[in-house]
């Protein structure tokens, strides 16, 4: 049922997923690095909608890797103005001043982990986006598409973990991954999910409960 369960999500995939800026399309070759390195900093803490427009800008005045590692801090820090969090300015560009030292991005997550504004989900989903590596991803959509799908109330982080890993197909995490990110955008929102619409249902415990939006619980304060 699993192996079918992360099918049928990158079928869903295929057909409905969100045409974004930092995407190449499901199943071709994955976009390049600088990409998808620059949309996952920007998405940290910033909506999809915030971050296009944004994104597309950015990438026009410092189209690589090694172009960002050039420009001025002011420039960029100015540029960055109304994406909040200027620590993430900060990080962007000592991290691409180190990455293009190197000449280029690690493609392993202990290495993108080692970077500067690279933590674990991040580094994850570079990995698996970038590089193709069976990488866990796991961000606020991925974890209640998961609570549910498993009907998990209160989790740990290992138990997520583990639950995110049980789905995640060898091939195409990265497609997984965003297509798990667009189920929770779209379909398994928050209030009044629409589990008439996912692929997903006949697999999914919250839905067998009666009551999905019981997973998982709301966070203690
Ligand atoms: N949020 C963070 N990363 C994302 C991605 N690759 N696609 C859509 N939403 C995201």
């Amino acid at each position: 049922m699993r192996a079918n369960l992360s099918d049928r999500l990158l079928q869903h995939y295929v057909d409905k997923c969100r045409a974004l800026p930092w995407r190449s399309p499901p199943g071709s070759p994955p976009p390049d690095s600088y990409r998808v390195w620059l949309s996952e900093v920007m998405l940290q803490q910033t909506t999809v909608a915030a971050v296009t427009p944004r994104f597309e800008r950015f990438l026009a005045r410092w189209p690589t890797v090694e172009a960002l590692a050039a420009a001025l801090d002011e420039d960029v820090l100015a540029e960055w103005a109304g994406l909040g969090y200027y620590a993430r300015a900060r990080n962007l560009i000592a991290c691409a001043r180190e990455v293009a030292a190197r000449g280029g991005f690690p493609t392993t997550e202990a290495g993108l982990r080692a970077l500067p504004g690279i933590g674990d989900y991040t580094a994850a989903a570079i990995a698996a986006i970038a590089f193709g590596a069976h990488a866990v991803v796991i961000d606020a959509n991925v974890e209640r598409v998961t609570c549910r799908l498993f009907a998990l109330a209160a989790p740990t982080r290992g138990d997520l973990r583990a639950a995110v890993a049980s789905i995640t197909p060898a091939e195409r995490a990265g497609d997984f991954a965003q297509a798990m990110m667009d189920l929770g955008a779209t379909i398994c929102r928050p209030r009044a999910p629409l589990c008439d619409s996912c692929p997903l249902r006949d697999d999914c415990r919250a839905f067998a409960s009666g009551n999905p939006e019981r997973f998982p619980a709301p966070k203690a304060k």
